[in-house]
């Protein structure tokens, strides 16, 4: 069975989380979710209702959190991805549960970044993305028309895909790992 670990990161987009849960679910997936500063955006209470959920505040319940929930995934998918998480993995920063977290990962890692245009063609957060990839890191980066919150208006971002693309794209992601020896 698919284990999924879902990282959640504090963009506007994490308002569609527990969409992805349930579409995982409806696949027989196992899910478990890490949140960020994304509660302050969605309450984990919230997505408690579909998954498992660790934010800072209960981490403590699982003994060494960051390691044991790296070892359980088979899945990995960071959604939905600020700038701010981008810039994180990128360097190697483990600041708190879920970087801590994906440092510890040692499978494939989809990463679906979510911003406004502008600060997505920065080339700093462009350098990121390129960085991330380099390390094998599948990034989702396709434009589409989303609201922004910043501006009151839709208008063209890099945001996450709707859960059906979600859940085809995990899936190939997952055979590709399968199929690859365990050198990892
Ligand atoms: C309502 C709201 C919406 C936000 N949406 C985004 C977003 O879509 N993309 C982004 O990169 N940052 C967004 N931010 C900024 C991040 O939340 C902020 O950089 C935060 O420190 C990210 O922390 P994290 O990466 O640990 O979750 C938003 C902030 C707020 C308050």
């Amino acid at each position: 069975m698919t284990k999924l670990l879902l990282i959640a990161s504090g963009s506007i987009g994490v308002l569609h989380l527990s969409s992805y849960v349930a579409a995982a679910k409806q696949e027989g997936w196992d899910v478990r979710c890490v949140m960020t500063a994304a509660t302050r955006i969605v309450p984990p209470s919230t997505v408690a209702a579909f998954c498992p959920v660790y934010a800072e505040d209960n981490a403590g319940e699982l003994r060494v959190a960051h390691i044991e929930l790296a070892g359980w995934a088979s899945a990995v998918a960071v959604i939905p991805a600020t700038a701010n998480m981008l810039a994180k993995i990128a360097a190697g920063i483990g600041d708190n549960l879920a970087t801590t977290t994906l440092l510890a990962v040692r499978i494939a890692v989809a990463v679906f970044p979510n911003m406004e245009s502008t600060m997505w063609t920065n080339p700093i957060v462009q350098r990121n993305v390129e960085s991330i990839r380099s390390f094998g890191y599948q990034v989702w980066s396709k434009p589409r028309t989303m609201y922004s919150v910043g501006r009151g208006a839709y208008e063209e971002g890099i945001g996450i895909p709707i859960p059906m693309q979600f859940i085809e794209f995990m899936a190939e992601l997952n055979q590709e790992d399968k199929a690859k020896p365990e050198d990892r």
